[in-house]
């Protein structure tokens, strides 16, 4: 198996960290991965923000209600950018787009976000760094863009904090890939509570360093804790987006 395999299935979430700086010669790596990350239509409709002030650290632990954000020895928030190709298309024709602020230049954004933010994951785990991805900052949009000065046509979508671990968790189970990789069509099951039944069981033996060392609730159960408690904020975000300029209203049929 070859190291970068090697890496990824050793994939575990970290937390906690040294509080030794990641080298600039490290950083200069992880941010050429970034820029290299495929992008869609090759527009790059994503921007990073690299957090080096305490007090903005802070204050996005504080959106994250996880004060180890605060800590982290490194900190990138991913932001769809459609901005900056607005402020190009303008400069070039003096005319607006329609489509500069449409819900596919969104989405865009979004994946590229997202494809960034794993690449530059991989690359720190593949130096024997750790790293945590920060949906979190979702807990409150409005904030994130106030506190990070988000233009219009900009919108957050995930943070990785990361550095050198301090901890060293347990790898997190998952369920069958069975059950999440089909051919050709999509495959129901008759009995899904049947289906998890073995990695139900498997993820009480899995202990949550956030915790205390508690063991975790079975998967069902914390499927369950997950649709009941949800974050009022969070099911909201797309207002925030529309907020930012964004047209994500629905076309009606
Ligand atoms: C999109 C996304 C958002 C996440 N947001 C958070 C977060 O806000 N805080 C956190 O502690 N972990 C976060 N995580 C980490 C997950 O909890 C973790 O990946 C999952 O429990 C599996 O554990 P593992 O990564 O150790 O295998 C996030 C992961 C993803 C993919």
């Amino acid at each position: 198996m070859n190291h970068t395999i090697k890496t990824q299935l050793n994939h575990r979430t970290i937390r906690e960290f040294k509080e030794k700086e990641v080298p600039e010669n490290l950083l200069k790596e992880f941010i050429s991965v970034m820029q290299r990350t495929a992008s869609s239509t090759g527009m790059q409709t994503s921007s990073i923000i690299r957090i080096t002030d305490r007090k903005v650290k802070k204050q996005i632990a504080e959106v994250c209600k996880q004060e180890y954000v605060g800590r982290a020895p490194e900190l990138f928030i991913f932001i769809v950018d459609a901005y900056r190709n607005n402020r190009i298309a303008e400069k070039k024709t003096g005319k607006l787009f329609p489509a500069s602020h449409d819900m596919d230049r969104f989405f865009q954004g979004w994946t590229d976000s997202c494809l960034a933010a794993q690449n530059l994951t991989n690359a720190v785990e593949s130096e024997g760094l750790g790293a945590v991805f920060l949906g979190s900052i979702l807990n409150d949009t409005d904030k994130i863009i106030e506190i990070l000065k988000l233009p219009k046509l900009t919108f957050p979508v995930v943070g990785v904090a990361f550095g050198y671990s301090n901890q060293e968790p347990q790898l997190k189970p998952r369920m069958d890939m069975n059950l999440r990789l089909f051919e050709n069509e999509y495959k129901e099951f008759e009995n899904y509570m049947e289906e998890i039944e073995d990695y139900d069981e498997e993820m009480q033996t899995y202990y949550d360093l956030r915790d205390a060392n508690r063991r975790v609730d079975s998967f069902s159960k914390q499927v369950i804790d997950k649709l009941e408690n949800v974050l009022e904020n969070r099911i909201k975000i797309l207002n925030s987006a529309i907020k930012q300029g964004f047209d994500l209203n629905l076309e009606k049929e």
